[in-house]
């Protein structure tokens, strides 16, 4: 009875249903058919080359791939748990439609460089569509810097008010991020990118196969060295959930940013309708759930990763049955992070700064003090002298409930005598940002010159 099962052979007795229901994993890893198919016809293919398939088997047998291909998007195909995996279904449906050619597909490799093959083509692929989402998520927020080049924001430390910042600087320091993001993806995908495929069950085999090919017909850069490593390696996709990780870790912090900031009491931002939703018992709530998920659900990548880890702890060479179980975490990664890249590019490209909101409590907080200090030094007061100086001033505007320019000129005086003639030059938030000059600040010269940076950058993808 376990004959129609592709190893059958050694089997007198069927398989007890539950172990088929606990060992299958066709309910998911169908989502590999694609590069299952295509890395199939590349081995048939060689297998041509190499003389151990005449050309017209091969023929055949890539063509009847295509075919089953079609009849899966076509929603045709018949999955059941009996055939345990996507491999088995796409050989079985093969066989069934050629007979002994079919029979001949799997010769000189095994499931378990199969699917690390299918793995690595699909994973490249997600990344290489996670980077072009990265990339939109960039021009999103360099647009927003653009939109937003007259807008002046606190900037924080510890959530209180730090020094004042220009929109564009915040913006673009999510753009540095992604492009983080985005290295390290291209990092990740050269280690993807080596073919595993030829290590067969884990020794290699003692057929005249030819790796090469199969690694050039399927893009891949290399061909794997040692097949006990390459047969039991998941470094390449548990270094992509960390990537992925990170970049759900980066969404996250951004959201927490944007959920307070849209709050009444912040009411910075303009969150557009389409991406909020309502309360069903509360009228006026208008409610940042987009965000919230966005944060909310990074908790699942970093779920997925802790996953993986732990799956491959203390697992002996080569293939073992664990590994089955890397793929799930793994499309659940990839398919969350994607949604909330999207995601967050779309509410960057349609949510507004209030200017009014933020100008009319620019000057609250004490956002010119620091560059106040570096005045002072600059007039050749020593710096710990400056900062215990501009510390009592503050000191002063609590009391008098007033901002430092509000100050009477002899508190000014107090400090050096004919400061109270100068101070004005750098008091006030439009003159602090606008003294800012080194590399890599605020500055608005600097702010410019990043954004021209990026624009050009990107233009490069
Ligand atoms: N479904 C298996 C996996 O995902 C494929 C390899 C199975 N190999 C085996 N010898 N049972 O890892």
């Amino acid at each position: 009875m376990s004959q129609h099962k592709t190893w059958g052979g050694r089997f007198s007795g069927e398989t007890d249903n539950r172990v088929e229901a606990f060992t299958e994993s066709i309910s998911f890893d169908r989502r590999l058919y694609r590069h299952d198919i295509l890395a199939s016809q590349a081995h048939a293919r060689m297998l041509a080359e190499v003389g151990l398939l005449v050309q017209e088997e091969t023929d055949q047998i890539v063509a009847a791939l295509g075919d089953i291909a079609g009849r899966i998007e076509r929603g045709e195909f018949e999955y059941s748990i009996q055939l345990e995996d996507i491999h088995t279904h796409v050989e079985r449906a093969l066989i069934d439609q050629l007979g002994d050619v079919g029979r001949k597909l799997h010769t000189g490799r095994s499931r378990n460089d199969q699917i690390v093959t299918d793995v690595k083509l699909w994973t490249r692929d997600a990344l290489d569509d996670i980077t072009g989402k990265l990339l939109d998520l960039q021009n999103a927020l360099v647009d927003m810097a653009d939109r937003s080049r007259d807008v002046i924001l606190p900037g924080y430390t510890h959530l209180q008010r730090a020094q004042p910042v220009l929109a564009a600087h915040y913006l673009l320091a999510y753009v540095e991020k992604t492009q983080r993001d985005r290295d390290r993806l291209s990092d990740t995908r050269r280690r993807i990118n080596v073919l595993p495929l030829g290590a067969a069950a884990l020794a290699g085999t003692s057929l005249p196969i030819n790796r090469d090919s199969v690694a050039r017909q399927l893009g891949f850069d290399s061909v794997a060295a040692n097949s006990l490593d390459v047969s039991s390696d998941r470094d390449f996709l548990i270094e992509f959930v960390f990537d992925l990780s990170l970049i759900a870790l980066h969404l996250a912090g951004w959201a927490e940013e944007w959920i307070l900031w849209s709050t009444t009491e912040f009411n910075f931002l303009e969150l557009p309708d389409a991406f909020c939703t309502g309360s069903s018992i509360m009228p006026h709530k208008k409610n940042p759930d987009v965000l919230e998920l966005i944060r909310g659900k990074s908790a699942r990548v970093v779920g997925d990763l802790q996953r993986l880890l732990v799956l491959i702890k203390g697992l002996p060479l080569a293939y073992n049955r664990d590994l089955q179980e890397d793929k799930e975490a793994l499309f659940d990664a990839v398919d969350t992070v994607s949604l909330s890249l999207e995601l967050a590019a779309g509410l960057i490209r349609t949510t507004k700064f209030r200017r009014d909101v933020i100008a009319a409590r620019l000057e609250d907080g004490y956002l010119d003090a620091t560059t106040f200090m570096e005045f002072l030094v600059k007039e050749g007061v020593p710096l710990r002298s400056a900062h215990e100086a501009v510390g009592k001033l503050v000191k002063e505007c609590e009391e008098r409930q007033c901002r430092l320019a509000d100050l009477p000129k002899e508190s000014f005086e107090a400090i050096r005598a004919g400061l109270a003639a100068k101070v004005h030059q750098v008091l006030g938030v439009k003159n602090a940002l606008a003294a800012f000059q080194s590399y890599g600040s605020t500055a608005p010269a600097e702010v410019e010159r990043q954004m021209a940076f990026w624009r050009e950058r990107l233009e490069r993808r």
